[in-house]
């Protein structure tokens, strides 16, 4: 066999495995990726399915006191209001009560609003004694 021949066989041999150790790279970087997302979405899941049985303490609440990642009490239940408070008829008020309960200012403002109905899917736990 000339020379030549068997060179280039070898370098497309050398390019194959190449390309092989490429794929392993991305499959495997594809696993890590779609164990992380199971992972979260078991998480989350567990979350919004237990809230009632997810105690926070009011230290834990005050953690979250940003537009990003606001939360609240009101009446004992814990809600994670980040989405609603884009929403808020009431603009940027609903912020007065981030981090902490809300309760008499809510109901200061508006004690007609059904808040379990509006934001009941946002609740992320109640709040412990
Ligand atoms: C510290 C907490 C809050 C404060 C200080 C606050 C304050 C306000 C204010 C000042 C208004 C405007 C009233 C007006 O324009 O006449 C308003 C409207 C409203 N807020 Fe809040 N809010 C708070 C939390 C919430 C939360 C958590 C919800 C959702 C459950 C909510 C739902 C509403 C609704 C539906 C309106 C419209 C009420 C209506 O026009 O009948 N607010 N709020």
């Amino acid at each position: 066999m000339p020379q030549e021949s068997r060179g280039s066989r070898y370098l497309s041999r050398t390019a194959t495995l190449k390309a092989y150790v490429f794929l392993d790279f991305v499959i495997l970087i594809l696993i890590i990726c779609m164990q992380r997302f199971i992972e979260e979405t078991r998480k989350l899941k567990q979350m919004t399915a237990n809230a009632n049985s997810v105690f926070y303490t009011a230290e834990e609440v005050k953690q979250h006191t940003t537009d990003d990642d606001c939360w609240t009490v009101y009446k004992g239940i814990v809600y994670d209001i980040t989405e609603y408070a884009k929403v808020h008829p009431g603009g940027r008020k609903i912020f007065l009560g981030k981090g902490k309960d809300c309760t008499e200012l809510f109901d200061k403002y508006h004690p007609w609003v059904n808040a379990q109905y509006l934001i009941g899917k946002y609740q992320v736990g109640v709040l412990r004694q």
